[in-house]
């Protein structure tokens, strides 16, 4: 099987979490015989021929991180230059990753891409779903692994069974939400120590107004 993988993230490649996933994910690929091609949006000078292995291949994955609980501009604005329709029958897969870890958070915009392949013409071949890669570039390279690692399974499956759509895929996210103790716990952490730091910060910088101001409305 051979595909088409596609970064959908505008952080460039050196730096992006996204390639760092895409690069174990294709390991596992290769591991069991599949082949890729890769695309990274971030350079422009890529979008032609990502736009031209997308109309002529029958297998594509695009990989990108949640940018403001949905999907970035830059892949929004590549998607716009696609056909509707196209000539040959293709499947269109997705990897959606974030910082934050649980995985509810991600739902908004895996409901967005599930309705994207048919609006290309293309039928949907599942979405993998994960959070928790905020420090993936900035860990030390042990710890980068750990966090890269299982999508290399991840890559193996999909190189068997030709989709997202499998039970493993769906466990694969981990947790939906925090049990309750522990959002509340981080919910006074943030509000007791995180606050309060950003707080001392704003005032280091001259700020007279609490964060939480809401300019345009009446605080009183
Ligand atoms: C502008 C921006 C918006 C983001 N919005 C979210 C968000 O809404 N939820 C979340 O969990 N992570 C968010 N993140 C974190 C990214 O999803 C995460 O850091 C990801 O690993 C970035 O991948 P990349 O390096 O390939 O761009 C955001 C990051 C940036 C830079």
């Amino acid at each position: 099987m051979h595909i088409v993988i596609i970064n959908g993230s505008p952080r460039v490649k050196k730096y992006s979490n996204t390639d760092k996933i895409i690069q174990s994910f294709a390991k596992g690929l290769e591991e069991d015989g599949s082949t890729y091609e890769l695309y990274s949006l971030s350079d422009r000078k890529e979008w032609d021929a990502a736009r031209d292995a997308f109309n002529e291949n029958d297998n594509i994955i695009i990989a990108l991180p949640l940018y403001v609980e949905c999907v970035p501009s830059l892949l929004l604005e590549f998607l716009d230059t696609l056909p509707t329709k196209r000539t040959k029958s293709a499947q269109l897969s997705f990897i959606l990753h974030s910082g934050f870890d649980e995985g509810f958070q991600l739902r908004l915009g895996e409901r967005f891409l599930r309705a994207l392949p048919a609006q290309l013409g293309c039928t949907y071949g599942g979405c993998l779903v994960k959070g928790g890669t905020f420090t993936i570039r900035t860990s030390k390279p042990q710890d980068a692994e750990k966090m890269t690692k299982p999508y290399q399974a991840m890559g193996r499956l999909f190189a068997q069974r030709g989709t997202f759509n499998t039970r493993e895929a769906a466990k694969f996210t981990g947790p939906e939400q925090y049990p309750w103790l522990l959002r509340l716990m981080v919910g006074l952490i943030l509000k007791n120590v995180v606050n309060k730091k950003f707080e001392r910060f704003a005032q280091g910088w001259g700020c007279v107004r609490p964060l939480d101001y809401k300019a345009y409305q009446d605080n009183s």
